[in-house]
């Protein structure tokens, strides 16, 4: 093998150079995976992007990455329970993991001559593609559902993207959105490998970090579920730690999903695995259900195959979750914590309290909860809950209240 990042296609082998833009394989149809050159290393003490994992991201030397000062998020132990950690993605740039994925995503794009990004997404990677599109000084145009809140799209518009509100369903979107890439020579940037194999390159890089803040492999991972993606590119960073001998187990890994859309419980069950049993399995549900999970309502996890491979190797599970076990555990990390997550990211911390209360997850063995995106940016699915906290009082009142409030525990 030559020196440097080789893409190659997972079902019939045949390997592409690293410039040649890539979909799914152009010979045969499969998914398209990378091969690094043998012997290469983490550089763990180097800068705090994931740009100093440079060796180990597809971006070939020469090129500039399209950064914000993605990665690098904080790793603190949890007081809700011993052993618990929970690792901050909320903290990237636009307040989501997908952050990570889009800065190799749009530094491909860049380097393979894209003027252009397109997405279908009024969620964390419409966000991330207008922030990074606008970085590397890329047009962006984002097509929303007709209905889309303002306060998702508003940001959008700033970063300087084209939103486009389409008529039809998410699934239109996304092949609209296909269909339009091959068409006007534009880059893709939905965070699925079938339709972008970049991406998820970034996402390996939480392993690393997991690793290089606690020393070693936990037990557990907790990811919130929607494609399967960030699960699947994190159990792969932890694939590449054990080959190149730096963790010795491989973490279980638990895809935490919403109730109505449990696709992958349902899955373990009946042994689906392939792409044609999924869709299937997802056939019978209704996606556009009411829930505050917004990020996890998908009934196809695109990348679902390469997730539940995953989560069977570690002996991993899935558990799905109700839209009050999500604003339970949402509250809990906030009073305990001090940590404001969105509903769909507190999909992590009800997955573990449901594996901790059946005694899964035993004492003694360490969990890390992937928070994958920030409260601030999903006030609208939270606040109505609140909204009784809004009466105003007069200062008499307001320093009886205070009393009462102190006097009391
Ligand atoms: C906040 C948040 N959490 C979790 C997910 C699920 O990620 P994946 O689609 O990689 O499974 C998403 C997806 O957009 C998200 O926005």
């Amino acid at each position: 093998m030559e020196n440097k990042v080789q893409p190659y296609c997972q079902s019939c082998g045949k390997s592409f150079d690293i410039l040649t833009y890539l979909r799914r394989c152009p010979v045969c149809g499969g998914l398209i995976f990378f091969r690094y050159p043998p012997g290469t290393t983490l550089n763990f003490h180097e800068g705090r992007s994931i740009w100093k994992f440079r060796k180990l991201l597809p971006l070939p030397e020469g090129f500039e990455p399209v950064s914000l000062g993605e990665g690098g998020t904080s790793l603190v132990e949890s007081s809700i329970e011993e052993d618990l950690f929970l690792k901050n993605e909320w903290l990237n740039p636009t307040g989501s993991v997908k952050d990570r994925a889009m800065s190799v995503g749009i530094s491909m794009a860049k380097a393979m001559g894209f003027k252009a990004a397109l997405n279908a997404s009024m969620g964390s990677a419409g966000l991330a593609t207008a922030a990074y599109a606008a970085r590397a000084g890329m047009k962006c145009a984002i097509l929303v559902p007709e209905n889309a809140p303002f306060t998702r799209v508003a940001p959008m518009i700033l970063y300087g993207a084209m939103v486009i509100p389409l008529q039809g369903t998410i699934q239109n979107a996304l092949d609209f959105v296909e269909e339009t890439c091959l068409k006007l020579k534009v880059f893709e940037t939905t965070t699925h490998r079938p339709s972008n194999p970049y991406q998820n390159e970034g996402t390996k890089t939480i392993a690393y970090e997991i690793l290089e803040q606690l020393e070693l492999a936990p037990d557990w991972i907790f990811v919130p579920r929607a494609s399967g993606g960030t699960l699947a590119g994190i159990h792969r960073g932890f694939l590449e730690l054990f080959k190149m001998g730096l963790v010795d187990k491989i973490p279980k890994f638990v895809a935490c999903e919403l109730k109505a859309l449990n696709t992958f419980e349902l899955a373990l069950k009946t042994g689906a695995k392939t792409e044609a049993e999924l869709r299937e399995i997802a056939s019978e549900m209704d996606e556009s259900i009411e829930t505050m999970g917004v990020k996890l309502a998908h009934a196809y996890p695109v990348d679902g195959v390469e997730a539940l491979q995953a989560i069977r190797d570690s002996e991993g599970t899935a558990v799905s979750l109700s839209d009050e076990e999500l604003l339970e555990a949402l509250k809990l990390l906030a009073k305990k914590d001090g940590i404001f997550v969105e509903p769909s990211s507190a999909a992590a911390l009800a997955g573990f309290l449901r594996l901790r209360s059946v005694g899964l997850v035993k004492e003694g063995e360490k969990a890390v909860l992937i928070l994958t995106g920030s409260g601030f940016r999903e006030l609208q699915t939270i606040t109505p809950d609140l909204s009784s906290v809004l009466q105003a009082y007069d200062t008499h009142q307001a320093t009886s209240l205070l009393e009462e409030f102190l006097a009391n525990g």
